[in-house]
């Protein structure tokens, strides 16, 4: 049996169930990448990503040698007024985000340097849909650094958890490029109102997907996330049903991985990305980010 993603769609705006994270449809083109780079990975996983390899060959996620990426993180509070209810929330728990962000990618060596957080009080922006000019005109605002620095927007969402931009191809000043980062609802972070939701993993999924991550359920047991050591899933995660096992049989060893970042089990439930995940993070960074950062050209913030 196979489910697509589509049957997510249903999730949007209802209140009770699941995570519900905008990400739902897969660019094709960035699929096409995954696909060439799972296709690479088994061959060239030693000699170009040798850090996730020690990584995998240790069995561990502190390993020194591990390869590390360190990534300029700015965070923006876009509130409609200045109570919990108008989507404020003070630096400290902006700061408590980007801890929380560094304990949970610890495993995979990307770090988040925390530059900068900022306040804009504008109850259009704090509650815009994703996609809209409106969205266009707070992040051509208010977006600091370039296509490989992360820009979390926290704000009162209206209906969703988060989204983020996949990674792309994107010509500097175009709206793709301004778009660049994610959105998350402000309540998820560290000690946030919206439990089962408040351990701020939520940035740290969407972010997953400002990575180059798809979700572990995305094709269903057949195509997956086109990451190898996933195991395959049919369907979403709700809450955190151990043993959960969507795809049966020889075919697809292992039960659901409920405890990937990638899925969208509660946070209590949620604590890994796997040595794959890592590669893939890395292979995408090269492919799409990296660039940015020797572009001699730009100063920064
Ligand atoms: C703040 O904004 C929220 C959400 O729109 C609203 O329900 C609340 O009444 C506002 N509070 C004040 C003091 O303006
Ligand atoms: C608030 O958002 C609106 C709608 O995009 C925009 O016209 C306005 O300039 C913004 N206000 C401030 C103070 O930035
Ligand atoms: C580098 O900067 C130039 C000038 O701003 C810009 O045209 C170009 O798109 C940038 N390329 C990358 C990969 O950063
Ligand atoms: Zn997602």
């Amino acid at each position: 049996m196979k489910f697509t993603v589509f049957a997510t769609i249903s999730l949007l705006i209802t209140s009770s169930v699941a995570r519900r994270c905008a990400n739902v449809e897969v660019p094709e083109e960035l699929r096409q990448e995954a696909a060439r780079f799972r296709a690479l990975s088994a061959s060239s996983l030693r000699a170009s990503i040798t850090g996730a390899d020690a990584l995998r060959k240790s069995g561990g996620y502190n390993d020194p040698t591990t390869r590390t990426q360190k990534i300029k993180l700015y965070i923006h509070n876009v509130y409609i007024n200045r109570t919990a209810e108008g989507g404020y929330i003070p630096n400290s728990d902006m700061e408590k985000q980007a801890k929380a962000l560094n304990e949970h990618y610890a495993q995979t060596g990307i770090y988040f340097d925390l530059r900068r957080v900022t306040h804009t009080k504008n109850a259009t922006w704090a509650t815009c849909e994703r996609d809209t000019p409106i969205e266009q005109d707070m992040k051509r605002t208010i977006r600091k650094g370039d296509y490989g620095d992360m820009n979390l927007y926290l704000r009162p969402l209206q209906g969703w958890l988060g989204w983020c931009t996949f990674p792309k191809d994107v010509v500097r000043g175009s709206d793709d490029y301004w778009k660049d980062g994610c959105d998350v609802l402000q309540s998820t972070v560290p000690g946030g109102t919206f439990f089962p939701y408040n351990e701020g993993k939520t940035s740290t999924h969407e972010i997953g997907h400002w990575l180059g991550l798809l979700h572990t359920f995305q094709g269903g047991c057949d195509e997956g996330d086109l990451i190898d050591d996933t195991p395959a899933e049919a369907i979403y995660t709700d809450g955190c049903p151990i043993g959960k096992d969507t795809c049966v049989g020889p075919a697809y060893p292992g039960v659901d991985p409920i405890h990937n970042f990638m899925d969208y089990s509660d946070d209590a439930c949620l604590n890994q990305f796997t040595p794959g995940q890592t590669v893939r993070i890395y292979q995408t960074w090269d492919r799409y980010r990296a660039p940015w950062k020797s572009n001699s050209s730009y100063t920064g913030y």
